[in-house]
């Protein structure tokens, strides 16, 4: 018999077929993200579910007593908890490496973005303001030989740096846990303290993973430690930031500006006040949304499933949830 999977993001054609061909699946048939206690519902008799941005706690495992592996399709897990997970033997797999550069590229979206004030001069020309000659009320800041700080050195800051470096002739330093010489030898990056990375960029990129260690990371301290010239770009998840924090330094001009792709509550609610400022450029948590990237995350979501429910080691096991892992 086939293993039971619930499907609870929306995948493409073929990775369905391919899901179809090694277990027997229902799915959710709706662009909308799966409502919480809707999911609760579905999985009664789940061995294998295919998630996106859900929670999955105690209270939704209750309600899947065969629950063997839950497949991320994003590369952040932060939606784990991995204590709950542990406690009943449930594998956890996330999608790694094929969203890279994707994510490095829209963060340099973002970059420019703000920096030239690309979206807010987009709506001038639509609205037919643009009457005069161009004059200094369209002047930004530039991108190129500027200094590039990296919160987060993992794969995806490596990409960023690179881009800095290679494509914006751009100083870049990072700020990690745990230092990467390698990478300071491939990319010509150096480290630098937060504090000191803080006071001296004028683009400040966070690409660090929620964890309990990384949750407000960016509070009242760090962004008045910024200069008044300098980009706050946030494209991790919206637990590393205080937004109160961020809209008070914005608000404030205390910083330049920001780009943002994630926030504290998403979908972002509608009397938010990001919505109504002109130095911030929104984005509604796109960071791997192209058809490639979303098409390859998918398939190797489906892959880590697959490979978990027929007693193999999932290849995108997170891990914390290897010892959840128990065949060979
Ligand atoms: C997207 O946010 C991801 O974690 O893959």
């Amino acid at each position: 018999m086939k293993p039971k999977v619930y499907i609870a993001a929306e995948v493409p054609k073929e990775v369905e077929e391919y899901i179809g061909k090694h277990c027997e699946y229902r799915k959710w048939d709706s662009e909308e993200i799966i409502p919480y206690e809707r999911l609760r519902d579905e999985i009664k008799d789940s061995e294998g579910l295919i998630l996106f941005l859900r929670n999955v706690d105690s209270k939704l495992l209750e309600m899947a007593p065969n629950l063997k592996v839950v497949s991320n399709v994003s590369v952040g897990y932060n939606n784990f908890d991995i204590a709950a997970m542990r406690e009943r033997n449930i594998m956890g797999t996330n999608t790694p490496f094929v969203l890279n550069e994707t994510v490095a590229d829209l963060v340099f979206g973002l970059i420019i973005s703000a920096a030239r004030r690309i979206p807010e001069l987009d709506h001038y020309v639509r609205r037919g303001l643009w009457t005069g000659e161009g004059d200094k009320q369209f002047y930004g800041a530039d991108v190129h030989h500027t200094t590039l700080g990296i919160i987060g050195m993992g794969r995806i800051g490596e990409e960023i740096a690179r881009r800095g470096k290679l494509g914006f002739n751009m100083d870049v330093q990072y700020y990690n846990r745990n230092r990467k010489i390698e990478t300071e030898k491939n990319l010509g990056v150096r480290f630098a303290e937060m504090e000191e990375l803080l006071k001296s960029s004028d683009f400040v990129v966070l690409m660090t993973p929620l964890n309990p260690h990384t949750e407000k990371l960016m509070g009242r301290n760090e962004f008045s430690l910024m200069k008044k010239t300098a980009f706050f770009i946030n494209a991790s998840r919206g637990g590393t930031v205080d937004e109160n924090a961020l809209i008070d330094a914005l608000k404030s001009q205390s910083i330049a500006g920001a780009g943002l792709d994630v926030y504290a509550e998403e979908p972002v609610a509608p009397d938010n006040p990001l919505l109504k400022m002109n130095n911030v450029v929104l984005l509604p948590h796109i960071g791997t949304a192209t058809y490639r990237t979303s098409f390859d995350m998918a398939m190797l979501a489906a892959h880590n499933l697959v490979k978990a429910l027929y007693g193999e080691r999932p290849p995108n096991l997170v891990k914390e949830l290897e010892v959840c892992f128990k065949g060979k």
